[in-house]
């Protein structure tokens, strides 16, 4: 039986995406069979984080009307085979419920370890679509207070879902602010969250550029050290976090603090 996680936010553009297809790469790579499915209907983007749009031809909304069957609808990933992408090309949304998405998740869920569903913005319902069919969430903040209130109150709605397990991923943490007090450190989101933490992911060129375009993030580089660690934690129930401070601290930290304010 797969691992159900609906990937959500409240605020738009805090990440969702970019740690739906992410961590579905690094599970896929400690050889979890993984499904990613957009439920983001009509503002699809996870196949373009993905790399895999042109290759779609049937998405989600031909799979609930029946033009073809769920698993001729998965594209399997250019890099592993053992990673698969449900697009939402269509325009469609208003003709999607709940129950849908359910039967979609129930019909994949002898053949993956994991599915994750990357959930619209918002607590309207497309948010609730994808909650009904999981298990458990994973709520994306970045250190915003904006982005921590809407993360607030999602919490709020997702306690009255049948969700075992939430869970926090701090995205976009710039480890020079917060060595400056000049962003929110780990510590302090969790605390006014009341939730743990399964991964902090840092402010990152490499995701911003990578994540539009669906080009991967490069062997080794922090980004991807970050999303190894997320998918550990969530495998493995480990407290790992990957510190956005460390190449700031110290003499040579401050100088590299110091460099960043100049660009
Ligand atoms: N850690 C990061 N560092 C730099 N850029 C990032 C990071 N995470 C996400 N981004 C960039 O931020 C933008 C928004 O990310 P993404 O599309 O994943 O957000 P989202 O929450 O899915 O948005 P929406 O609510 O519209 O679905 C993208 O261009 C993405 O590449
Ligand atoms: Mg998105």
């Amino acid at each position: 039986m797969a691992r159900r996680i609906v990937i959500c936010s409240g605020k738009g553009g805090v990440g969702k995406t970019a740690v739906c297809a992410n961590l579905g790469m690094s599970l896929a790579k400690m050889g979890q069979r993984t499904v990613l499915i957009d439920t983001d209907i009509g503002l699809n983007n996870l196949d373009v984080a993905m790399g895999v749009e042109n290759k779609v031809v049937y998405d989600i909304i031909d799979v609930i009307e029946n033009r073809c069957r769920v698993k001729q609808a998965l594209i399997t990933d250019t890099m592993y085979d053992n990673l698969c992408t449900l697009a939402a090309h269509g325009q469609a949304a208003h003709k999607i419920t709940g129950a849908n998405i359910k039967h979609i998740v129930n019909s994949l869920s002898e053949s993956f370890d994991y599915i994750l569903l990357d959930c619209p913005a918002g607590i309207e319902v497309g948010f609730h679509r994808a909650v009904a069919a999981s298990d458990e969430a994973i709520i994306v903040t970045t250190p915003h207070i904006s982005a921590i209130r809407d993360a607030d109150k999602v919490i709020a709605i997702l306690n009255n879902y049948m969700i075992n397990n939430m869970s926090l991923v701090i995205n976009r943490i710039r480890g020079d602010l917060v060595m400056n007090f000049e962003m929110l450190d780990v510590d302090n989101i969790v605390e006014l969250l009341g939730v743990s933490p399964v991964g902090v992911i840092p402010e990152n060129d490499d995701i911003s550029a990578y994540a539009s375009m669906g080009v991967r993030l490069k062997n080794g580089s922090e980004a991807m050290e970050a999303f190894d660690i997320l998918a550990k934690n969530l495998h493995n129930g480990t407290k790992k976090i990957y510190d956005c401070t460390n190449k700031f601290r110290g003499v040579i930290g401050k100088i590299r603090r110091n460099l960043k304010r100049m660009v």
